[in-house]
């Protein structure tokens, strides 16, 4: 476990490296995952469809670095006004659908919002197909 607000920090940081030429809304992801950090930013291309959210795109930084189960995770979306609607603030529902499958005991905190959510309140009755060993 380490402090909300500096996973929080992290994300906030890591914001400041999104690429976003298209929106201009910069997005951080931070998770802790077998006790050490990684993070991910929000990516756009051209075919505006297939860009990465933040939170994806560190997930599967933690994943591709073989880390343990994703205990916590913070997301900051450092363009959004201080008076914006939790809507603005908040995963959209592709990755809420990665956080259910890759990080469902995972502690998530959304900069802005004092409240610690958990996915069961993000995405209720989430999909879940049952991962067969490889
Ligand atoms: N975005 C994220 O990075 N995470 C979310 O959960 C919601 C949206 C990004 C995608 C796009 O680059 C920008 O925010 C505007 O939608």
């Amino acid at each position: 476990m380490i402090p909300r607000e500096e996973l929080l920090t992290l994300a906030r940081e890591v914001a400041r490296q999104a690429y976003c030429p298209y929106s201009h809304f910069r997005v951080g992801a931070a998770v802790l995952a077998g006790g050490k950090t990684y993070v991910g930013v929000n990516i756009e291309i051209s075919s505006y469809g297939l860009t990465l959210c933040a939170e994806r795109s560190a997930l599967a930084a933690a994943i591709s670095a073989g880390a343990g189960p994703i205990t916590q995770i913070a997301v900051a979306f450092i363009d959004a006004s201080q008076e914006a609607p939790i809507q603005e603030r908040t995963p959209c529902g592709a990755c809420r659908q990665w956080l259910a499958d890759l990080a469902p005991n995972a502690t998530i905190y959304l900069d802005g919002d004092m409240r610690d959510f958990t996915i069961e309140e993000l995405l209720p009755y989430a999909f879940g197909h049952q991962a067969k060993s490889t």
